[in-house]
């Protein structure tokens, strides 16, 4: 029987008839070669290699020798090529060194967005921005908050809602996800970019000293609650997205459990919850733009790594069928 995994595969192929047939050490060779760590100061590469999975191709060649008793030396060429190439394909996308590991660059940037905002809110001599476009609310007077005594509280609430969501990105960014996957470099640059131009925007536009009044009060309390329920179901699913591969390879697992069971993405789902109660809490051009932003790039990711799903688990030759009821991004609706 044939597991489909590298490790397995090749203590099969490499104990029981793999050196009889082609009397060949490549596959071990390979396997040595391969064991240069992940990051600085892992050595765990070679376990995590074994519990790659192997290209269905690979599997039916194993099935066919295994099932032959002895495989022909072709066979068993077939494999080895095949795990070779898996091999390389895996180390190819692997993160190479500290420097295209997502964790530092993406530490820093939701570090610099906590920073940038209050930097530009509290900075002397900055013009105020012309409203609506640029600044100020986009609510009419009377949807605007007239207690004049709960303005302090207001503006704290809301500069506590971004920094506190930034700092909790930075905090799953450094300790809580496992990075197994290089990021492009168009990313790692163009992020911190993106994320510290809307943070000087947001925090210039929130200005009481500009004229900016915030929502009415039971905008801001309803706005806060979507904010905190957002907070809490992204956090939920980072630390369910940790605990898919207690063996440390570097494979996706389907995620099952929470709203894992009804979208592929969760984490982006409420990643949206929160700024659509950011929103409602502010009301302001700026606000709406970064979610208009966070809204175009989550979709198209949510449907990119269902996309990948439902390549990686189409229920062929083994492998297992990606739940059909489940969505992106929106339960039930993509
Ligand atoms: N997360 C958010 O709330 C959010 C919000 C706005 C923008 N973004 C942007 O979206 C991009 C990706 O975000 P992200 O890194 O937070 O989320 P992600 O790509 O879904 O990955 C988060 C972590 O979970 C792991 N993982 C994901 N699916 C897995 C599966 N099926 N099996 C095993 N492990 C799995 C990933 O491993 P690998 O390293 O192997 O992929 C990674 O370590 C970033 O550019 C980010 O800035 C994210």
């Amino acid at each position: 029987m044939c597991t489909c995994h590298i490790g397995t595969t090749a203590a099969r192929l490499d104990a029981s008839w793999w050196r009889i047939n082609c009397r060949s050490k490549a596959l071990g060779t390979l396997l040595h070669s391969a064991s240069r760590p992940l990051f600085a100061g892992e050595r765990s590469w070679p376990r995590r290699l074994a519990a790659e999975p192997l290209p269905a191709r690979c599997c039916g060649v194993a099935k066919r020798a295994s099932a032959a008793g002895r495989p022909s030396t072709g066979d068993a060429r077939t494999c080895l090529r095949l795990v070779q190439s898996e091999s390389a394909r895996i180390l190819a996308r692997a993160v190479p060194s500290r420097l295209s590991n997502p964790r530092i660059p993406t530490t820093i940037t939701y570090l610099l967005a906590a920073a940038a905002l209050v930097v530009a809110f509290f900075a002397p001599g900055l013009p105020p921005l012309p409203a609506p476009w640029l600044g100020g609310s986009l609510l009419p007077e009377s949807l605007q908050l007239a207690d004049a005594r709960a303005s302090a509280g207001v503006f704290s609430l809301i500069l506590a809602c971004w920094i506190f969501h930034y700092l909790r990105r930075a905090f799953e960014a450094a300790f809580i996800a496992h990075y197994k996957r290089a990021r492009p470099i168009i990313e790692s640059v163009g992020a911190p970019v993106h994320y510290g131009l809307f943070a000087v925007w947001v925090g210039w536009a929130l200005r009481p000293d500009h004229g900016y009044v915030p929502p009415a009060l039971a905008l801001v309390v309803a706005g806060a609650a979507i904010f905190v329920a957002g907070e809490v179901g992204n956090f939920v699913c980072h630390l369910k997205l940790r605990n898919l591969r207690p063996d440390g390879g570097s494979h996706h697992v389907i995620p099952r459990g929470f709203l894992f069971e009804y979208v592929s993405c969760p984490h982006y789902f409420f990643e949206i919850a929160s700024w659509v109660g950011f929103f409602l809490m502010t009301a302001t051009t700026p606000v709406a733009a970064f979610l208009a932003a966070t809204l175009i790039t989550l979709f198209a990711r949510a449907n990119q790594a269902h996309r990948r799903y439902l390549e990686e688990f189409d229920g062929d030759e083994g492998r297992e069928k990606y739940p059909t009821s489940r969505k992106a991004l929106i339960p039930f609706v993509f």
